[in-house]
């Protein structure tokens, strides 16, 4: 690659070098640039430009049949037979024939793109009469016009006008968007945009015909609210080669493998979400690993499952819409069109509600009604014949519901949180719910637990945190209850659709017999941990599993219970999150089915030293990742309550996912004052002080045990080793590691991180990432529980190196 490097330093041999390339079309190495005057063309195979890094491919790329594109792909030279990446298009809505067609660098300076029949499908609408003027590919992935005389060097380039894809480098303006492609498929114009607004908040909205709707940053928080800044009106916004995004409205974030030399790209998908990917090497060959995402549910993007549509999200079957109840899908190909109506609205005819908890539908408000009774909602809704709906909705701040009255269902997803949707109905289609659900009992759906969930909501009450739990399991009955039902109503309808249920709770119940045969009889145990031990298993689809025979504590646990808190489980989804795939109960046994994870648990891995430093760092922010889903972003009121390392598993490529929420226990945001735990709970060694001192149990006893397990990951010495302190005289990990880092700070020798971290690890480490991951550790690990930091403060600063002075570790 020297002589092409030499090229582009000498642009008059860039000249020559092409002029040589034009009069014979019989040379083989490729272009880097063509001379004014001279074309590219979808007649001749291989006739494209190539960046002198060979990276990057400027040519006719195939879109359909006998449809080309002019385009610019990324291919890795190793992989060639992988699909190529295309990063950019000149004219994805109005691809040219595959004959005749060709890109004409006229003599005038225009740039054209000619169809067979010549007539002109894009154009730069350029002008130069310099002879110097020629198109090049850069290595940057930039197509550009320059030119050597002139006031003016640069006249066009691609990087102005991106596609669906920003490079590394490629500065995204006020005058930029990135429009996504309509399908994986098919590259004409999508539906989402991102582009800067005229407040100078970079947005992602979402366009169909219909409907106009910005989903993102958050579309009910104001803008400060979501820390941006509305003040700079630069409207700039990059992602550097290292890995960090910036925009002038503060909005930035670092990308997981940040400072690793990989080829990235920032892509606004054709689901409406924005990642940024990295090329990263596997046993297979090179794989683009998303390294960043706008969205961690899907299910918030606007617009994805059409009207009258509910979006229910897991990560075993993706992103699916399902019609709410009484209306019927539109376009059996098309989900973006949703459902229709089964009935003639605003009939005069007799009208009810069927209520579907933790559901909420975004936007379309035609009224808001503040402290209403559920009935005063309900004759309001009625009254209007435009009110297709309520959401119901309780403000824990101000100590009353309120209701938002719709004129149109429209973004529809699932909750984590109580609010309620009413959906109006004609009375036969609200009362032929009921009729179902009481002629139905004879068939295997699992109704009897909705039934003694409401049985045991009615019998007990005083102990407040169980009747929240309760509260939440009737909720939960109530769900799923409304589910079945629309399950029945579907598969009365068509017997090929899938389970609503089994799609709404993402879980499968099995029975004991059919776990036996997973297992062959409980044969290979591949974990114990404080809940029961764990087998591996294959499903009827030979999909592997771990399969965990709970420990008779959970017997004790009733059935509504146990359902209760498997619900939870079910609905959480986050890729650091173990998946839970089923359930059995029978008898006296309680298994839960969950994904299977190829290399065990940290602590295996941490005592067979099997993980270089970048493994250990992508770990500790995986961890910190699920357990701020599970703190914040999801439910507020689910904590872990024994992280360790034998509680966190790694998949194939390493990836932790946060695993056993048995010991986990349903708080309600209320009572999370109250220290409603009785039982000391967790693992000695990882166990924050709250627990000894019988203090009120936050979810900052996750983020002191991950500070200990991350301690961990760095020193490579165990906690269990070390001792916990309680018994005086020993040293806990965390007392020692602080005594290392005084005595160094008495001292000046510059050795001291060499003498805390753990020497066998292997791979090299940037030593601010280190030391930065290291104090996040040890903050998090703090006695004072409102020193700690949250788990999501935990994950910026992780993911935002910034070493100061030591001293403040104290
Ligand atoms: C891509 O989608 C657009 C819009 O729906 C459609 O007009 C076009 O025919 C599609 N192209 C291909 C190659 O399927
Ligand atoms: C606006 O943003 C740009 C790019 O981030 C930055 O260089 C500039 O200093 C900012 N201007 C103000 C007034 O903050
Ligand atoms: C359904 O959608 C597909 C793709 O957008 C379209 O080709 C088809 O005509 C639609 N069918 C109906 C009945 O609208
Ligand atoms: C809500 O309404 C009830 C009854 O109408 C009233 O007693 C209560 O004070 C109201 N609460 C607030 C916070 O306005
Ligand atoms: C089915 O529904 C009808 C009408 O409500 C009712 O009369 C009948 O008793 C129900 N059957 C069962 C088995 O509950």
């Amino acid at each position: 690659m020297a002589l092409p490097s030499l090229f582009s330093h000498i642009p008059l041999l860039i000249v020559l070098y092409s002029s040589l390339f034009t009069c014979s079309s019989s040379i083989s190495s490729p272009a880097h640039a063509i001379p004014k005057g001279s074309s590219i063309s979808v007649d001749r195979k291989n006739d494209n430009l190539v960046s002198p890094n060979s990276l990057f491919t400027a040519g006719f790329y195939e879109v359909g049949i006998n449809a080309y594109c002019f385009s610019i792909w990324l291919i890795e030279p190793q992989s060639q037979n992988v699909n190529p990446t295309v990063v950019w298009m000149a004219n994805r809505d109005a691809p040219v024939n595959g004959k005749h067609s060709k890109l004409f660098l006229h003599d005038n300076g225009n740039l054209v793109l000619h169809d067979a029949d010549q007539s002109i499908v894009w154009s730069t609408e350029t002008k130069s009469a310099s002879d110097s003027l020629t198109l090049q590919l850069e290595d940057t992935g930039n197509l550009v016009l320059r030119q050597l005389d002139g006031d003016q060097n640069l006249l066009w380039q691609s990087f102005d006008h991106p596609t669906d894809t920003l490079l590394p480098d490629q500065v995204f303006t006020k005058n930029s968007e990135l429009v996504s492609s309509r399908s994986t498929s098919n590259f004409s114009s999508g539906f989402f945009k991102l582009y800067f607004q005229t407040n100078n908040v970079l947005s992602l909205l979402y366009k169909n015909p219909e409907i106009t709707s910005v989903y993102w940053p958050k579309p009910y928080s104001v803008p400060w609210k979501a820390k941006r800044y509305t003040y700079n009106n630069s409207r700039i916004a990059k992602l550097n080669s290292q890995g960090h995004f910036k925009s002038s409205d503060d909005f930035h974030f670092f990308v997981s493998d940040f400072g690793m030399r990989r080829h990235r790209i920032m892509k606004l998908d054709s689901d409406g979400n924005i990642r940024v990917y990295s090329l990263v090497d596997q046993k297979e060959g090179k794989k683009w690993e998303v390294q960043w995402q706008a969205f961690s549910n899907p299910c918030k993007i606007h617009g994805v499952c059409g009207p009258n549509c509910v979006c229910t999200y897991s990560q075993e079957t993706g992103r699916k819409c399902v019609c709410v109840h009484g209306y019927t899908k539109k376009n059996q190909t098309d989900w973006t069109n949703g459902c229709a109506p089964k009935f003639k609205p605003c009939k005069q005819v007799s009208e009810d509600y069927v209520e579907l908890p933790f559901l909420k539908f975004y936007g379309f408000e035609i009224r808001y009604l503040e402290n209403r009774t559920l009935d005063a909602c309900k004759q309001v809704c009625l009254k209007d014949c435009n009110c297709k709906g309520f959401q119901y909705k309780y403000f824990t701040d101000k100590g009353y519901y309120s209701c938002f009255l719709k004129n149109v269902l429209y973004n529809g997803y699932q909750l984590a949180f109580r609010s309620s949707m009413y959906i109006k109905l004609p009375k036969d289609l609200v009362s032929s719910v009921q009729q179902t659900f009481v002629n139905g009992s004879s068939l295997s759906c699992p109704e009897n637990q909705i039934m003694s969930i409401q049985r045991s909501y009615d019998r007990k009450h005083g102990n407040s945190s169980l009747e929240i739990l309760l509260w939440f399991g009737y909720g939960i009955g109530l769900l799923e209850f409304v589910f079945v039902l629309i399950f029945f109503c579907i598969t009365l309808k068509d017997s090929s659709t899938t389970s609503y249920f089994q799609i709404a709770s993402g879980i499968k119940r099995f029975t004991f017999a059919e776990l036996k045969t997973a297992t062959r009889n409980f044969k290979e145990e591949i974990g114990k941990g404080g809940s029961g031990v764990v087998y591996k298993g294959k499903l009827s689809d030979d999909r592997p599993v771990g399969i965990k025979m709970l420990k008779e504590v959970y017997i004790h646990q009733g059935e509504v219970e146990f359902q209760a808190e498997l619900s939870t489980i079910g609905r959480l989804n986050h890729m650091n999150l173990i998946e839970t795939l089923g359930y059995c109960i029978e008898g006296k046994h309680r298994l839960v089915v969950s994904e299977y994870m190829e290399n065990g648990s940290l602590a295996t891995c941490l005592n067979s030293n099997k993980l270089d430093w970048g493994k250990k760092l992508e770990i500790a922010i995986g961890i910190a990742k699920g357990l701020a889903y599970l703190h914040e972003e999801c439910l507020e009121w689910v904590l872990h309550c024994d992280v360790k390392p034998y509680n966190i598993l790694l998949d194939a490529n390493y990836c932790p996912k946060v695993a056993d929420f048995g010991l986990s226990k349903l708080f309600d945001r209320g009572s999370i004052e109250n220290p409603s735990f009785s039982k000391v709970r967790g693992t000695r060694g990882y166990m924050a002080p709250e627990w000894v001192f019988n203090l009120p149990i936050t979810s900052k006893v996750d983020v002191y045990s991950y500070g200990v397990v991350v301690l961990e990951m760095i020193t490579g010495k165990s906690p269990l080793q070390l001792g916990d302190g309680s018994h005086g005289g020993e040293q806990t990990l965390v007392e020692w590691v602080r005594q290392k880092i005084y005595e160094y700070i008495r001292s000046e020798n510059g050795t001291w991180i060499e003498e805390i971290v753990d020497g066998r690890t292997s791979g090299e480490y940037d030593m601010r990432v280190l030391i930065n991951l290291l104090k996040v550790a040890l903050q998090c690990a703090q006695e004072d529980k409102d020193a700690r930091p949250s788990m999501s403060h935990v994950v910026n600063i992780i993911l935002n190196p910034r070493v100061d002075d030591l001293s403040n570790l104290f």
